[in-house]
């Protein structure tokens, strides 16, 4: 999709994807990747995810990005929070207590725009791209994480030929591709759910450097 799609979803307030709740896959599986109070969280595409509100009370430093001023804005006025906000390269740089997003394209992020972040949480982003983006999509987000970063991923699955995406459908042997080389990829639980309408499973993978019940650490 390009950005015009999304750009006019949000001022047309067609925003379907989002959830006036947490996301039940995040507090259910987030606290397996045992992440640290103080590290940095990458939400990519994060429209006004109530998530990151969340992870910011977990005492995490969230850093979303996001296509939509409309979006952005949204985010901070619903938290009751007043961001400064600053021109940084491309980006509208949105920032308020522990929790900053980089209004503009993601996929125009360069490492040098913040320090590098530990850990990402991606509900509906990697399955909100076509095909042909997803590929420099993990490259960008590679780029922006430590090597040892980890994350959970929540992806949707559902019979192709009954929904057109976005959401797209990704099984696990493309999601197996993006994530080859970046630790560990679990699939932790899937869920029955829907997709406009039609049945489907959304599906919570981690990756990286995962913790695991005795606190041990594995994958890279
Ligand atoms: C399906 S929504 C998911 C939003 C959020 N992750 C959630 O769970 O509610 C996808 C979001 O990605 C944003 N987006 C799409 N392409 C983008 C890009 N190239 N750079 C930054 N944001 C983008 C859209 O504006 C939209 O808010």
């Amino acid at each position: 999709m390009d950005s015009t799609f999304w750009l006019d979803k949000w001022q047309a307030n067609e925003i379907g994807f989002h959830q006036t709740d947490i996301h039940p896959l995040l507090t259910a599986h987030w606290p397996r990747l045992d992440i640290p109070p103080g590290s940095r969280v990458l939400v990519p595409l994060c429209g006004k995810s109530r998530d990151m509100q969340w992870l910011a009370r977990l005492g995490l430093r969230v850093i979303g990005f996001e296509l939509s001023d409309v979006a952005t804005a949204d985010f901070f006025g619903e938290q009751a929070l007043e961001p400064m906000v600053t021109p940084v390269g491309e980006f509208r740089r949105y920032s308020a207590k522990n929790i900053t997003i980089f209004c503009g394209d993601f996929f125009a992020a360069r490492p040098n725009l913040c320090l590098p972040c530990d850990a990402v949480y991606d509900r509906a982003a990697l399955i909100a791209l076509m095909p042909a983006q997803r590929k420099a999509y993990l490259q960008t987000l590679r780029s922006l994480c430590s090597p040892s970063a980890s994350g959970l991923l929540i992806s949707v699955e559902y019979p192709t030929a009954s929904v057109t995406g976005p959401p797209f459908s990704i099984v696990r042997t493309e999601i197996d591709q993006h994530y080859l080389g970046w630790g560990t990829l679990r699939e932790i639980e899937r869920r029955a759910s829907d997709v406009k309408g039609q049945p489907a499973f959304e599906v919570a993978y981690t990756f990286g450097g995962v913790a695991v019940a005795d606190g041990a650490r594995v994958g890279t």
